[in-house]
């Protein structure tokens, strides 16, 4: 049985996602053309955005990672993270984007943000790939780059998982009920 099976409906085709990326890469490559930005990514859902999204970027950049886990069940967001791995580099005095695969309650951007702001950036701003306003909590969040908005609906694919499985789909869909429900 293929992964695509469990399947309902997809929201936004390989194809889609590839163009929407390379608009935001153009843009940013603009916005960022003189300050050799850092991109911050959190693995692992935003793995294949900043693979997509960094070489589509026509500027000099670096990029590092920072890994967490999130307490709480799988489909909904606490907000409490714990940090397992750190960034490599310090980003002291550089111009930072944090680069998300979707925002949800935005609470785990808002734990990551805070834990950035502390080491002093010259700036720091978030691209998200998927944006889940409706479910937004913290509104206070700098989102200067968004893919697209999501409706409220658990969504997998493209890094995106349920119960780590659907990261490796090239597309983003929305999962049969059933398949939630069986794994719960
Ligand atoms: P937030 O703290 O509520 O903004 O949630 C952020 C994290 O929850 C994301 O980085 C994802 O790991 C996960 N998440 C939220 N919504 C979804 C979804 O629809 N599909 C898969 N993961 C999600």
């Amino acid at each position: 049985m293929a992964l695509a099976d469990d399947i309902a409906r997809v929201l936004f085709t390989e194809a889609q996602i590839q163009d929407r990326i390379r608009a935001m890469a153009a843009q940013i490559s603009r916005d960022y053309a003189a300050t050799a930005p850092l991109l911050v990514s959190v693995l692992k859902g935003a793995l294949y955005f900043m693979a997509d999204l960094s070489r589509a970027i026509t500027i000099p950049i670096t990029i590092d990672f920072m890994a967490i886990t999130s307490y709480g069940d799988e489909t909904a967001s606490t907000g409490a993270v714990r940090l397992i791995k750190d960034l490599d580099e310090k980003i002291t005095g550089r111009h930072v984007l944090l680069v998300e695969d979707i925002i949800d309650t935005g609470l785990t951007a808002d734990y990551l943000l805070r834990t950035l702001r502390a080491r002093d950036p010259a700036s720091l701003n978030i691209c998200t790939l998927l944006d889940k306003a409706a479910r937004r909590i913290v509104d206070t969040l700098p989102i200067q780059y968004r893919g697209f908005e999501v409706p409220d609906e658990f969504v997998v694919g493209y890094g995106l998982d349920h119960r780590q499985l659907y990261r490796n789909l090239p597309f983003i869909g929305v999962l049969k009920p059933e398949v939630v429900s069986a794994s719960r």
